[in-house]
């Protein structure tokens, strides 16, 4: 068998194992296969890769060994960088850490771009592949400088939102210097390759993605992250072209087509536009709780407790300052204790509540919270009305009826929880502390609703206490 049919199988082999994987992510109780899955594709699909060395141009031969011995010390780098920081991170961390493995997929496709441009391959190629190098070159440059950016905002080493005037038409003028330097990179050939331009095209590429991202708000990082994800695919799909690898073309549209459209349901379980996330300044302050009736009233977590424990159905929702609190353990061990009377209990979950897609999903997986109660927004919405009651934990956004009735809110429109329409509402939060979105909570108001002051891993302490000393 010769090798290249070798590496065409195991590519292909590598490619049903993404899919595969893929498909069993779609459900908790299967993705930590499905991960494990894909990762035996990537580690197939990297393995062939290998291959390529006995079947290279013969004027390449003399490199080889020193090419294997590079790519093996790049390989023993990134992946015991991937294993410690992959063993290491918190949950609350792990958006930046994919923005930045994002990153790394957008730049390592920009850099076989460079490879290619630079030595002529791509230009010996033809026209087509030049295009395809050159656009691939683009993108994932622009996805490694934003998702760089989207990192040190996530992880607090960027604190400032930089806007100034302008800066569309700048960001605008970057794209078309970059598309002009890039149809002279085309029109040059490759008897006579322009490097100082090809250089400059990168540069200008990676300032764009600084520039674009730098204006958008830190809590709307997600959604960018997973936009620069969807870059990343695409740029990986069009240097799969290039180079002709199978593997690299397949898995960059699936991880491009994933990325954009996890976009999409993230920007429309905010009911705002991708171009809105990207272009507007959300979470700044606005004057939408002004007006607001009612007072907050506040409860002890015991006798929040105990009325719960007397109750019949209690539905929780979880939000961005469980994971905070690290509360999920001790909350799980509440809602045994609650189930031990015979409460039912579920568990409702908002598309976008916490900092990530499946952000609750995972930390109540964590705690082992069985997946039967828990369940999404749609499936559970009608069934605050028949509740005794509704305790929202650390959540504030997904929970503000502001979403339904104020046209001036700049939340208005996003689908939320039905918690004001339980019977009794519990809010458990530190203080006064806004959302993300800076919007005063209008149910924190209302008459139904009490709120319980304090650590939500504080609050489940003292939760489980009262509980238990009932007897
Ligand atoms: P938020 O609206 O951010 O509210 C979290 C609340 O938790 C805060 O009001 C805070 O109040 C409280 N909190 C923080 N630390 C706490 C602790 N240790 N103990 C108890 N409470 C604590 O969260 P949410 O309701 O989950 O909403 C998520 C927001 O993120 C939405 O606006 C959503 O649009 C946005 N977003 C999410 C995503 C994804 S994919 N998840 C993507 C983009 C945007 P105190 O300070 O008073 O404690």
């Amino acid at each position: 068998m010769s090798v290249n049919l070798i590496i065409a199988a195991s590519f292909f082999a590598a490619t049903l194992l993404f899919i595969y994987g893929l498909k069993r992510m779609a459900s908790p109780v299967t993705a930590p296969s499905g991960i494990k899955v894909a990762g035996w594709g990537m580690v197939l699909a990297v393995a062939a890769a290998f291959l390529y060395a006995f079947d290279v141009r013969p004027e390449a031969q003399s490199q080889l060994g020193v090419n294997i011995f590079l790519a093996l010390i790049a390989l023993g780098i990134g992946v015991g960088w991937a294993w410690k920081s992959g063993k290491t991170v918190a949950m609350t961390a792990m958006p930046q850490m994919v923005a930045l493995y994002n990153g790394m997929g957008g730049g390592a496709a920009a850099a076989i771009a460079a490879v290619e441009l630079y030595s002529g391959n791509a230009q010996h190629h033809g026209f087509t592949v030049t295009v395809l190098a050159l656009v691939g070159g683009l993108i994932g440059a622009v996805a490694l400088s934003g998702s760089i950016v989207a990192w040190a905002k996530l992880d607090g080493r960027l604190n400032k939102t930089i806007r100034f005037g302008a800066q569309q038409l700048i960001n605008g003028s970057l794209l078309a210097i970059a598309v002009l330097l890039a149809l002279y990179v085309l029109s040059a050939g490759y008897e006579d390759i322009p490097g100082f331009s090809i250089t400059l095209f990168f540069l200008v590429s990676l300032a764009l993605g600084v520039l674009l991202t730098t204006p958008i708000g830190g809590a709307d990082m997600p959604v960018v992250i997973s936009l620069y994800n969807a870059f990343t695919g695409l740029a990986v799909a069009f240097e799969g072209f290039v180079l002709q690898n199978p593997a690299m073309i397949i898995a960059g549209t699936v991880v491009g087509s994933a990325g954009t459209l996890l976009t999409l349901l993230m920007a429309k379980a905010m009911n705002r536009s991708v171009k809105n996330v990207i272009f507007s300044n959300f979470g700044v302050e606005d004057d939408s709780g002004e007006g607001i009736e009612g007072t907050m009233k506040s409860v002890e977590p015991s006798d929040a407790a105990i009325s719960m424990y007397y109750g019949s159905k209690v539905i929780i929702v979880p939000g961005y300052g469980l994971a905070v609190a690290q509360a999920q353990h001790k909350l799980y061990e509440f809602v045994k204790l609650l189930q031990k009377n015979g409460v039912d209990v579920s568990f409702a979950i908002h598309p976008v509540a916490g900092r990530m897609p499946g952000h609750m999903n995972v930390l109540l997986a964590e705690a082992g919270v069985p997946y039967d109660i828990i369940h999404d927004l749609e499936d559970i919405n009608e069934e605050f009305a028949q509740a005794d009651a509704a305790i929202v934990i650390g959540a504030n956004d997904v929970v503000n009826p502001a979403a339904r009735t104020n046209k001036s809110s700049p939340i208005y429109g996003m689908p939320i929880l039905n918690v004001d329409m339980a019977q009794q509402a519990y809010v458990v939060k530190r203080g006064q502390g806004k959302g993300y979105s800076g919007v005063e909570n209008e149910l924190f108001y209302a008459d139904n609703t009490q709120m319980v002051y304090g650590d939500a891993q504080k609050v489940m302490v003292q939760m489980i206490e009262a509980v238990k000393s009932l007897g």
